[in-house]
């Protein structure tokens, strides 16, 4: 186990000839300034062709046995990130430490990394029991190619390598008949406790064709903890399978990592996957972190507009608003009384334009003598646990929000109803910045 530490990641590609819609970002020059980055540090290409900037400025620490969560839409940069933090990408400029090592010269399997990836990667030849084992034959023959050498070590050297012939010449023999050396009998332990802790033991003589797509994806996840690396790497390992697996085995995956206490970094698009997972949540747009905390601390207390709409589902509604000190909210259609303790902290927002943030929960249907807004209903899914509306703002038609009612409410497409918000949960965010204007607390 180790601690991780990402500290001023750039990451940019060559822009190819024809590409000029290709970049995710703006086509900024690097953002790093020459001050910023050491020239032993910058292993930038070509110095001509314009830059597309993948990753900007990234600075996180995962402490040792963490969870942390990378979570971001498709095209952000995590898996991009993720590669880097493994060995399998170079980067354009900054340092990765995993433990006490800077890393960023070694290659994949000197950083005592495992990885999962979304498609499994299983060898398909090779049975379960073999795919597992796979990872630490190479790394116990690494250790002894290392571990030994001079002549003295000869007749070591002659009956190991009469060991590894016996080994491979009864490989293919029933489990009974073959010759197993002390390294085989280790592996084998190490298969057998994975396997059971994955619940996989019976699936061990199949191919990979032979099973589930969840069990793949234990399997593969076998294939990681067997090694018993400093550092787990997922990327979107369950994006494969159906909902129902996928809950159960992200519920697995949490509570093999606690029982494990590995460090791992696990790059999801899906906040529910971040929200429930995650020791911390690292959220990430147009390869920028915009926020690093604890799940609850993310949801309650978004740094900007783009991690308040990205986390929560369904997501925060917004309503461009003007503030009145000393606590009034101005909508063109209604406007809002707020609590008193907004007053000292909206005082440098006088005369600029804010966004009002209220997430689907804290709408609540009135009687008209409370209404804040009139609203007509587009759209109704009763969930069974929970009932959403779409609405419409009665006098603007474009004004669009989804609330969430009682399940007990009767409401119909097309009716009319009476629409309050709950002042002591709304969110504030600056209009063009879109940063949150937080309360002091
Ligand atoms: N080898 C590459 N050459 C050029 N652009 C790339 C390369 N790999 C990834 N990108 C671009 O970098 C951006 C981030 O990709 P990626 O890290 O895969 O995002 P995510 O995993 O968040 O969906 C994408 O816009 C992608 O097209
Ligand atoms: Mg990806």
């Amino acid at each position: 186990m180790a601690k991780v530490v990402v500290e001023n990641v750039y990451k940019s590609y060559s822009r190819r000839e024809g590409e000029e819609n290709f970049t995710p970002v703006a086509t900024e020059s690097l953002v790093a300034s020459s001050s910023q980055l050491s020239s032993t540090q910058t292993k930038s290409s070509s110095k001509s062709s314009p830059q597309v900037n993948v990753l900007r400025n990234i600075n996180f620490t995962v402490d040792d046995g963490e969870f942390m969560v990378l979570v971001g839409p498709s095209g952000c940069g995590k898996s991009t990130l993720l590669r880097i933090i493994a060995g399998l990408e170079e980067l354009t400029a900054g340092n990765i430490w995993i433990g006490k090592s800077l890393v960023n010269d070694l290659p994949p399997k000197a950083r005592d990394i495992a990885m999962v990836f979304q498609n499994y990667a299983l060898y398909p030849h090779l049975k379960v029991y073999d795919n597992i084992a796979f990872g630490l034959r190479r790394t116990s023959s690494q250790k002894g190619r290392t571990g030994e050498g001079g002549q003295k070590n000869n007749s070591k050297m002659i009956s190991k390598w009469l060991e590894k012939l016996l080994v491979s010449a009864t490989r293919s023999l029933p489990r009974n008949f073959r010759y197993l050396s002390a390294t085989e009998k280790e592996i084998d332990r190490q298969i057998k406790s994975v396997a059971s802790l994955l619940q996989i033991e019976t699936l061990l003589h199949r191919l990979p064709k032979e099973l589930s797509g969840g069990q793949k994806q234990r399997v593969a996840l076998g294939r990681a903890i067997a090694r018993n690396p400093q550092v787990f790497l997922m990327d979107e390992p369950l994006s494969n399978l159906d909902a129902k697996l996928r809950a159960d085995t992200r519920a697995q995956i949490v509570k093999l990592q606690r029982q494990l206490g590995t460090t791992t970094i696990y790059v999801t698009h899906d906040q529910t996957e971040a929200m429930t997972m995650g020791d911390r949540i690292a959220v990430m747009n147009q390869g920028k972190i915009q926020q690093i905390a604890p799940p609850l601390e993310i949801y309650h207390q978004p740094a900007n507009r783009f991690v308040a709409e990205f986390i929560g589902s369904p997501p925060m509604n917004f309503l461009p608003v003007e503030w009145v000190a000393p606590l009034t909210l101005k909508h063109p259609q209604f406007s809002l009384t707020l609590p008193p303790h907004w007053s000292q902290p909206l005082q440098a927002y006088q005369g600029r334009s804010l966004l009002l943030g209220v997430r689907p929960q804290h709408f609540y249907l009135s009687d008209a003598s409370q209404e804040n807004f009139r609203a007509i209903i587009d759209l109704v899914e009763a969930l069974g646990n929970e009932t959403y509306i779409s609405v419409h703002l009665a006098e603007d038609i474009n004004c669009n929000l989804q609330i969430r009612i009682p399940t007990e409410q009767f409401v119909c497409t097309g009716k009319s109803i009476n629409v309050s918000i709950d002042v002591n949960k709304i969110h504030l965010f600056v209009g063009d910045s879109g940063e949150s204007i937080l309360l002091n607390s």
